[in-house]
């Protein structure tokens, strides 16, 4: 039978719905503290993104009536407790101030505690992952390997003679399209699909990734509303495509730019910085490169017959899109 776009819709929902109370299990422990301090970034509302894609790649398998509802859930739970670990760590990282429109863990309690909790749920994601066999285990402990390296691969830099630009989108690939390529994969699989279609599935989670960290990106420029304060990455000195562009380009009108992106961005110039950032030409070139790779995720589901699933994954590739805008 074939499902409308509706109908999927409301089995995604019903389905992330069995996610959120899955989460707030799995965190459930008699440490009143752990509890709390797990449930903080989660209460504050993520939007649910990887989750929501393991689902709509799952809905590949409706129609041939071979989706596993419950090992379903069961990786969205994992993948959802994965990101959040990392956001916990890497706002220690980043110093970053707020996350999900909230002052963010390690400032409301300390660095030790919010490194301590996103390894609690990373141990939580561990235990679910055993009751999905040994591929998802190993899977997942690939992803968070390549999230890792990606993160250090920031942290470190290019090497001499390495192109900024190809080290960033490699960082990005490890840091971001890693955990989407993982969604994605995870989905086809307990959807029941076919080795290839599951291959053309985490293809398209890997390149719907990048363009999803890079509109991420953007949006730390161009957006007052993300629920992160606007600027963090030029405060903190960290590159992103499109300062590294302004960097490539040097053209000589933009020598003062140049000279507040050369380090980090202290609180009395961002607002300058931000400025002239938002209008540079740059942003546009980094905008091309977003629908760059949502054009390429897109490509990845041509095999595929149309359905409400094949739309959705392709909704979500103008989503990625439209967020950069
Ligand atoms: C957000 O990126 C952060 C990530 C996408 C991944 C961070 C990865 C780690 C900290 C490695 C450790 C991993 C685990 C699983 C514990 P961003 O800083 O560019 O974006 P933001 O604006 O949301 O902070
Ligand atoms: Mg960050």
């Amino acid at each position: 039978m074939a499902f409308t776009d509706e109908q999927l819709e409301e089995w995604i929902e019903g389905l992330t719905a069995q996610v959120e109370s899955r989460l707030l299990e799995t965190l459930r422990t008699p440490h009143n503290f752990v509890e709390e301090a797990a449930r903080y970034l989660v209460d504050a509302g993520g939007k649910m993104f990887r989750p929501a894609l393991v689902m709509a790649a799952g809905g590949l398998g409706l129609e041939e009536g071979t989706v596993n509802e419950d090992a379903l859930v069961s990786a969205a739970v994992a993948v959802e407790l994965t990101h959040v670990a990392s956001l916990y760590h890497d706002d220690v990282m980043d110093e970053a101030e707020l996350r999900r429109g909230a002052p963010s863990a390690h400032r409301k309690w300390s660095n030790s505690v919010a490194i301590m909790i996103g390894d609690y749920m990373l141990a939580e994601a561990s235990v679910l992952g055993a009751s999905l066999g040994v591929d998802f285990v190993r899977y997942q402990g690939h992803t968070i390997s390549r999230l890792v390296q990606g993160q250090i691969a920031e942290m470190v830099g290019p090497s001499q003679g390495v192109d900024p630009i190809t080290h960033h989108l490699e960082v990005i690939k490890g840091k971001t399209a890693a955990l989407i390529n993982a969604a994605a994969r995870y989905g086809g699989w307990f959807g029941g699909l076919e080795p290839d279609q599951v291959e053309q599935l985490t293809q398209y989670g890997e390149n719907l990734g990048m363009a999803f960290q890079l509109a991420d990106d953007l949006l730390d420029i161009v957006s007052d509303e993300s629920g992160k304060s606007p600027g963090t990455d030029l405060r903190e000195g960290v590159p992103t495509l499109t300062t590294l562009l302004i960097q490539t380009h040097r053209r000589s009108e933009d020598e003062r730019l140049l000279s507040l992106l050369s380090g980090p961005v202290s609180d009395s110039d961002l607002s300058e910085t931000l400025a002239l950032v938002r209008a540079h030409p740059a942003v546009e070139e980094a905008r091309d490169e977003v629908r760059k790779w949502a054009e390429k995720a897109r490509a990845c589901l041509s095999g595929f017959e149309e359905s409400a699933s094949t739309r959705l994954l392709n909704v979500v590739c103008d989503q990625a899109v439209m967020r950069s805008s």
